[in-house]
């Protein structure tokens, strides 16, 4: 079964084709970074509009670089939800068409389980049931994974997401965006014990996370610093190093309580070197990951969530509609 994977629920657009003979057949990404930039942040409406002019050119592209034509395609999955309603909406809309075109299914793919299952397309693969760390701009999530589709919700954020805190703290240290990337270059020249930094809700127990105190210190920090320009690279540095304390934390605990010995770690944030460093030596269970390439939204993960779901009988009736909100715990109860 050959799968067209369309991915556009934030700034970036993301295709590609999986075969689930032979695997991944090609990729291709479209960033909106330089759009947002001068902005601090993603304009949705600006985003919307960069999906539309980008998404049919990338699938041509995809297509040819897979040797295959659309005729080919015996699937197309598109990124349903959680996101930016009109993001979300020219994925699902052209992804819909071309499939009633071609009069093959679509699916609907929710976004945090394409992160989920993203280290799957690695030959390095976790078996069910695992434990997930998800880390993006717009999540954070402790996962117990079963199986495919059932998932129970152990933790979360109760305020900023991981990236998003990476986000807002570059921003106030004048990094630019998107801040993980540019917070993780400047933190390895930094020192991460000069500055007393808090590691958020660890001290009581369960799973959730917060980490807007922890921007709010950082903010505190860095405008009392007599010189910031020189102190950056260390509050960057020591910022990162809460992040990942916190995280490493709270997933031994999430480990201890599951009993699983395996821990997948994806989203945005996943691309944190550092972190995965971290996590590989610090923790009592196997690390996986997806490349560098998928930590961030990707079309790849997305055809291959979808076609898990229609291998596994899922059908979607040709009416759709998008959701900006979705909590994943709701896949574990979908009818198919
Ligand atoms: O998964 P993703 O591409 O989009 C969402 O689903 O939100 O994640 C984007 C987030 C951004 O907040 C970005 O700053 C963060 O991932 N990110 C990083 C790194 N690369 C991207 N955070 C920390 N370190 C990185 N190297
Ligand atoms: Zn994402």
């Amino acid at each position: 079964m050959i799968i067209l994977g369309l991915e556009t629920s934030c700034d970036d657009t993301g295709v590609a084709v999986f075969d689930s003979q032979q695997g991944l057949l090609a990729h291709l990404r479209a960033s909106q970074v330089e759009i947002h930039q001068n902005y601090g942040g993603v304009v949705p409406e600006l985003a919307a509009r960069d999906h539309i002019r980008k998404l049919m050119p990338l699938i041509e592209a995809v297509l040819a670089e897979a040797g295959i034509t659309k005729q080919n395609l015996d699937a197309v999955a598109y990124t349903k939800g959680p996101g930016l309603s009109g993001a979300l909406l020219v994925g699902a809309s052209l992804g819909r068409s071309l499939a009633f075109a071609l009069d093959i299914p679509a699916i609907g793919v929710h976004h945090m389980e394409g992160h989920l299952l993203s280290p799957m397309l690695e030959p390095d693969q976790p078996t069910f049931p695992f434990l997930a760390l998800l880390v993006s701009g717009g999540h954070t999530m402790l996962v117990k994974v079963d199986a495919f589709s059932e998932y129970e919700l152990l933790g979360q954020t109760l305020d900023d997401a991981v990236g998003e805190a990476f986000d807002k703290t570059a921003k106030l240290m004048g990094l630019g965006y998107p801040g993980g990337p540019a917070i993780s270059s400047l933190a390895q020249l930094g020192d991460t014990t000069r500055f007393d930094m808090p590691r958020p809700m660890t001290d009581r127990p369960g799973l959730n996370f917060s980490f807007s105190g922890l921007k709010t210190h950082v903010r505190t920090l860095y405008q009392s610093c007599a010189n910031p320009e020189k102190d950056k690279a260390d509050i960057a540095a020591g910022f990162q190093q809460a992040v990942i304390d916190t995280l490493i934390i709270k997933c031994k605990r999430a480990l201890k309580q599951t009993g699983f010995k395996q821990l997948v770690i994806a989203g945005g944030v996943s691309a944190n070197t550092a972190l995965r460093e971290q996590l590989a030596v610090k923790l009592d269970a196997d690390v996986f990951y997806p490349r560098h390439d998928f930590c961030t939204d990707n079309g790849a993960m997305i055809a291959y969530a979808g076609w898990l779901r229609l291998e596994k009988g899922f059908k979607e009736e040709l009416s759709f509609d998008v959701k900006p909100r979705w909590p994943l715990q709701e896949l574990s109860t979908a009818e198919f």
